[in-house]
């Protein structure tokens, strides 16, 4: 269905090409930049975003939802990568941003991004979080528990302002992905349960409270999901909680929230789901509800963060040692050591994600053999592919690319083993700029302190 979309949804940025007679091996080139010149000028491993598939990804989800709503707003997930020049181009493109955290609002601020555009997320966002989000002016707090109601009430109070405020609620859907990243079922940490009634009593809490201007509810059912029927059971059962509310209140909540979550390509015998697809279903369940219960289509909002990071960085890496052994079935198997690993993509040590890779700076016609990408990390889990074919006479020193790893790669990047994090660097026409510098061992040495003793007790 979603290979009949305008849209891109394998899993190569845009402006990604790979010359070579197969298609595990070639030499490639990002935005007419080629992967050996950058990881010769800017180092390895590399994160290299494709700017121009970045904005046109941000665009076609922004036009998507103004044509299938005519209007709302798209909340950019910070979560899935963001750095000050991420902001700016968003402030550019007029998104909005989800944060959860105040490292990532000072990023968002750092880049003069518009306070009234951010929401703040988390289910346990600290005081100093909620006063700072406050002050700065931040247009909507997306409150996630009891505690929170009153400690955003009590917070905006002591600082004579009125907060505009969602609830998150959890709808009962079991969305079909890795339970760590499955968000909306009755059993976890998020929000407030619809089928239990605690979502209504905290919108009845949060109506107590003069500080805060309840404008609407929010849900996010899970992420990496390509199936829109959980996206749609979700949003049928958030209108129900706003004719809910109407009946009672005896007026509208005017904002619906419906979350991110829209899985992308890891390899090739995946597709993305696209936005013309997945986000016009959405709407003609939301309207068909709200007609059916003669409610006014709120502004509806949506939170992408890996559909629209995720496909345009391509990280590149050098191979450093390969080595073959025995399997107990007879078979061989070849490591191919690269140098980074679960430091900068814990995805698959984490979730088991599943991830291509390519050779990346020379065509091999040379057979493909079973082969597993390994990091240069002291843990034997520390593998990027665990069975992947690759040429077999990939040798150290060549270059190899690993497409769709801009969502959730850098931004939960370690430094374990005390390795540094990648330098992150767009290009667009030829040309190619850092946009978050690798670090060195200064800045891992930088958190190390000497100081004297301090009488506690
Ligand atoms: N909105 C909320 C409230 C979220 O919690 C998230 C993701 C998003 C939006 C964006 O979801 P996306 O469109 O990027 O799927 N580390 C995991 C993903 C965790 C997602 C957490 N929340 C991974 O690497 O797959």
């Amino acid at each position: 269905m979603s290979s009949q979309s305008k849209y891109p949804t394998s899993l190569f940025s845009s402006n990604l090409t790979f010359t070579g007679e197969n298609e595990n091996s070639g030499v490639l080139a990002i935005a007419g930049c080629s992967g050996e010149k950058l990881v010769k000028e800017f180092g390895s491993p590399l994160f290299v975003i494709d700017q121009a598939d970045f904005f046109l990804r941000a665009k076609s989800w922004r036009q998507v939802l103004d044509t299938s709503f005519g209007g709302g707003q798209l909340y950019y997930a910070a979560k899935s990568f963001i750095c000050v020049e991420v902001a700016k181009w968003l402030k550019e493109l007029k998104l909005g941003l989800d944060v959860c955290s105040a490292g990532e609002l000072a990023v968002a601020l750092a880049a003069d991004f518009p306070a009234s555009d951010i929401e703040f997320h988390g289910n346990n966002k600290s005081e100093s979080e909620i006063t700072t989000a406050i002050k700065a002016g931040v247009g909507t707090i997306v409150i996630d528990s009891f505690d929170e109601i009153t400690r955003v009430s009590d917070i905006a109070k002591s600082l004579n302002k009125t907060q505009k405020v969602y609830l998150r609620l959890t709808p009962g859907i079991d969305a079909h992905t890795h339970e760590f990243i499955s968000t909306a079922h009755e059993d976890v940490k998020f929000g407030f349960s619809i089928a239990s009634g605690a979502a209504n009593e905290a919108i009845k809490k949060c109506m107590e409270q003069s500080s805060l201007n309840l404008t609407g509810i929010h849900c996010h059912i899970g992420s990496q999901i390509f199936e829109v029927d959980g996206f749609k059971a979700a949003a049928q059962r958030l209108v129900a909680v706003l004719a809910t509310f109407r009946d009672k209140y005896s007026k509208e909540l005017p904002e619906l929230n419906i979350g991110g979550g829209y899985g992308i390509a890891y390899t090739k015998d995946e597709s993305a789901i696209s936005p013309d697809v997945v986000i016009p279903a959405i709407a003609s369940v939301i309207k068909a509800e709200c007609a059916k219960a003669k409610l006014a289509l709120p502004r509806i909002s949506i939170e992408p963060g890996r559909a629209i990071v995720g496909p345009t960085t391509t990280t590149l890496y050098l191979v450093g040692t390969t080595k073959s052994v025995k399997l107990d079935n007879g078979s061989e198997r070849r490591y191919i050591s690269v140098d980074g690993g679960m430091s900068e993509n814990i995805r698959p040590a984490l979730y088991g994600a599943v991830y291509s890779a390519f050779l990346a700076n020379r065509t091999s016609t040379a057979k493909l053999i079973s082969s597993r990408v390994v990091g240069k990390h002291c843990e034997t889990g520390d593998i990027l592919i665990s069975d992947i074919n690759l040429p077999s006479d990939i040798k150290a020193g060549d270059l190899l690319a690993i497409p769709a790893t801009g969502a959730y790669g850098r931004s939960m990047a370690s430094n374990y083993n005390h390795i540094s994090r990648p330098a992150v660097i767009t290009v667009i026409n030829g040309t190619a700029r850092v946009i978050l510098r690798r670090e060195n061992e200064q800045d891992l040495l930088n958190l190390d302190v000497d100081q004297p003793p301090r009488q506690i007790s």
